[in-house]
């Protein structure tokens, strides 16, 4: 079985939410204040999403993305994950987290086969880090870092590129993977900061590259479909550079991907609306094929691309939620 939109791409690609909660205040992502979570009786339990992993594995999705908020603020996550892996239900297993309670769990997570796991990390100077996410955690995040270093798990940073904000770090950044193992991926901003500001945005990926490319010569990756990432080497690096066009939207047409939240709402683009049917299927004691079912149907309506979704959003009236509550 292959879930496929009626554009013909596959969609093979689960990011799954477990939580719209995060123990940081990241500028670009939730507001400081932010109180309006999820409460607990509308997470899905963990009986229910190991239900839902099965059937998505059933439908075809074979590489699975765990992502929050921060998944570690979830209670108990390495139970699920434990779960997760015992069943090997994919073909492989990735996760997103901003590194602050990761560390302790690397040894496990190398054992239940995690391939790679992004951190979000967008400065290396603690008070620019602090700045931008209102906690003094860049400590942890950092041992997290060197941790996924000497461990079989792929480590890739996430940096989100903010005008007026963290641009200078940009070269400090590519001046770590001359040393390091790891990939630093460059973020265009998006707005999903849950205020419905527009970022200023000045920095596409066009102006992170060839700011870049004034201090080191970059040798291009090709990419591959799926992929969200324009890769580079450099000459006598350890690690590599890549830049995430995310606001340009320029890698929809191969897009793979599908997100499950916390409460399983389903979105099948990140700047589209949310599909909410699925909590109370669960909930009603609909059967495994009325649910895998209704996924199918809502594949096969994935938006041509994030600018056509956008769009319906727009003409909806709707506000692009926060990020916290997408997974990314
Ligand atoms: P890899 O599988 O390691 O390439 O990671 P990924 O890029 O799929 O996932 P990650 O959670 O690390 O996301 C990195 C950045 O890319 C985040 O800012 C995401 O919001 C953005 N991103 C991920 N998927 C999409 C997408 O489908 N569309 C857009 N526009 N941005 C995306
Ligand atoms: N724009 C771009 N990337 C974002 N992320 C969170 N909010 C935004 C935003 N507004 C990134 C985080 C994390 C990934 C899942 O999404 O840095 O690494
Ligand atoms: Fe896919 Fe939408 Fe992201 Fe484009 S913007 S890559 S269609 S999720």
């Amino acid at each position: 079985m292959v879930l496929k939109d009626k554009f013909g791409r596959c969609i093979n690609y689960l990011r799954l939410a477990v939580t719209d909660r995060c123990n940081l205040r990241c500028h670009y992502c939730l507001p400081e204040k932010f109180t309006n979570f999820l409460p607990k009786a509308h997470l899905l339990s963990y009986e229910e999403i190991m239900r839902l992993l099965r059937i998505s594995s059933q439908l075809g999705i074979s590489k699975l993305r765990i992502t929050g908020g921060e998944p570690f603020v979830r209670n108990d996550l390495m139970k699920l994950l434990c779960a997760i892996s015992d069943e090997s239900l994919f073909e492989s297993l990735h996760m997103t987290t901003n590194g602050v309670l990761t560390e302790p769990h690397i040894k496990e997570l190398e054992s239940f086969g995690f391939k790679s796991i992004n951190l979000s990390l967008d400065s290396l100077s603690r008070d620019k880090f602090r700045l931008i996410t209102k906690r003094d955690e860049l400590p942890r995040v950092l041992s997290t870092l060197n941790a996924l270093e000497s461990s079989r798990i792929q480590a890739k940073i996430n940096a989100v590129v903010m005008s007026e904000v963290n641009t200078d770090d940009i070269l400090s950044f590519v001046a770590y993977t001359k040393e390091h193992d790891v990939s630093v991926r460059f973020i265009e901003e998006m707005p999903f900061n849950g205020t419905g500001r527009q970022p200023k945005n000045t920095w596409n990926h066009h102006v992170i590259k060839s700011h870049i490319e004034d201090h080191f010569e970059l040798n291009s990756i090709p990419m591959n479909p799926g992929d969200t990432t324009q890769r580079f080497q450099i000459k006598g690096h350890k690690g590599e550079i890549g830049i995430i066009a995310a606001a340009s939207r320029t890698f929809c047409g191969t897009c793979n991907r599908l997100r499950i939240g916390p409460r399983g709402d389903i979105q099948t683009c990140l700047y589209g609306a949310a599909d909410t049917s699925l909590f109370d299927m669960f909930r009603s004691g609909a059967s495994d094929a009325l649910i895998a079912d209704r996924i199918a149907s809502i594949v096969a309506f994935k938006p041509k691309d994030g600018f056509t979704a956008e769009q319906s959003m727009i003409n909806s009236g709707i506000h692009h939620a926060s990020m916290a509550t997408i997974g990314g």
